[in-house]
């Protein structure tokens, strides 16, 4: 779904065909939710810093171990997804959020 290499070079990958995104997070790769849960925003256009994804639109920003947003915020998590590396290649479990592993 996203090779290792390229995820590690550029930090965010946005996963064709769906609205998701791989981020390599300190050494460790989150699958979520491409669309903001706030406002819509495209998180794909989002930095990321000390293990927070960044929204591009507002001030907030969410927890890369389990998506919650910055406290005061009034949105849900924002979805994360089993990630499993084979190789090279970083694969996301799709069907499933984080929390149902
Ligand atoms: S749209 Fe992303 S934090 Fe508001």
């Amino acid at each position: 779904m996203c090779d290792l290499d390229r995820l590690k070079a550029v930090t965010i990958v946005r996963v064709a065909g769906r609205d998701m995104l791989v981020i390599w997070n300190e050494g460790d790769v989150v699958a979520c939710d491409r669309v903001c849960p706030h406002e819509q925003a495209d998180l794909g256009r989002g930095r990321v810093e000390a293990g927070r994804l960044f929204c591009p639109r507002h001030a907030a920003s969410f927890d890369l171990r389990d998506g919650a947003i910055t406290a005061g915020w009034p949105s849900p998590p924002l979805r994360l997804y089993p990630v499993r590396i084979t190789g090279e290649q970083v694969w996301v479990d799709t069907g499933m959020r984080q929390s149902e592993r």
